[in-house]
């Protein structure tokens, strides 16, 4: 079982979301002894800002970066992410990686009917965290609604959601909204 493991924080050892998105890869190895882990810290290790001429194909690097990340997509049974809310949003670097693997005739494809999605047959978990509290489907939540919409539209459909919310409300918010998080991630 391939599990492709992503992170995006930019607080390091401080991030929720880096807890909780490597205590469900932890729960996943202890669940599946098959399991093959390939990480990819998006803070650490940024994908450059998608250009003219990187989508057009005229920069070697960046395709074969390009290449790698759709392949590494497509080829993951699981996908894990560690996703910040950033102004409503997911971070830039999260950002970087969607628009390197959101590619037509790659992840999704057009048909008369509409769009496909070519990436489908895979899990995804998203571990979620938010400063304020939102809930599911806030009208201002722009990070787990565009998460699953990218999902989505490329055909994985089976997403669960891992959310420690209202993170700095106070430390017994923190607490609480940690706990609860670590309790779901038990049960996978
Ligand atoms: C640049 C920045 C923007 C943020 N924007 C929001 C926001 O729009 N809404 C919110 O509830 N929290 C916001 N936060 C708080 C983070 O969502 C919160 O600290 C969360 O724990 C970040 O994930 P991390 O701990 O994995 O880094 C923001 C934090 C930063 C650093």
């Amino acid at each position: 079982m391939k599990v492709l493991h992503i992170d995006s924080s930019i607080m390091g050892d401080a991030s929720v979301s880096r807890q909780l998105s490597q205590a469900i890869v932890t729960q996943l190895k202890a669940k599946h002894n098959n399991a093959q882990v390939e990480y990819l810290d998006l803070a650490q290790q940024t994908i450059p800002h998608l250009t003219a001429e990187i989508l057009m194909g005229q920069n070697v690097e960046q395709t074969a970066l390009s290449e790698k990340l759709i392949q590494q997509y497509l080829d993951a049974d699981v996908v894990v992410i560690g996703a910040a809310m950033y102004n409503f949003g997911l971070s830039s670097a999260l950002k970087a990686w969607i628009d390197r693997i959101s590619v037509a005739g790659k992840t999704f494809k057009y048909t008369e009917n509409g769009p496909v999605g070519l990436a489908g047959d895979k899990k995804a978990y998203i571990a979620s965290s938010r400063g304020g509290v939102y809930g599911e489907n806030s009208p201002v939540d722009f990070q787990e609604g565009m998460l699953k919409t990218v999902f989505g539209f490329t055909g994985v459909n089976d997403v669960d959601v891992i959310r420690a919310e209202g993170v700095n409300m106070g430390a017994e918010m923190k607490d609480k909204a940690m706990a609860d998080a670590m309790a779901k991630i038990q049960v996978i």
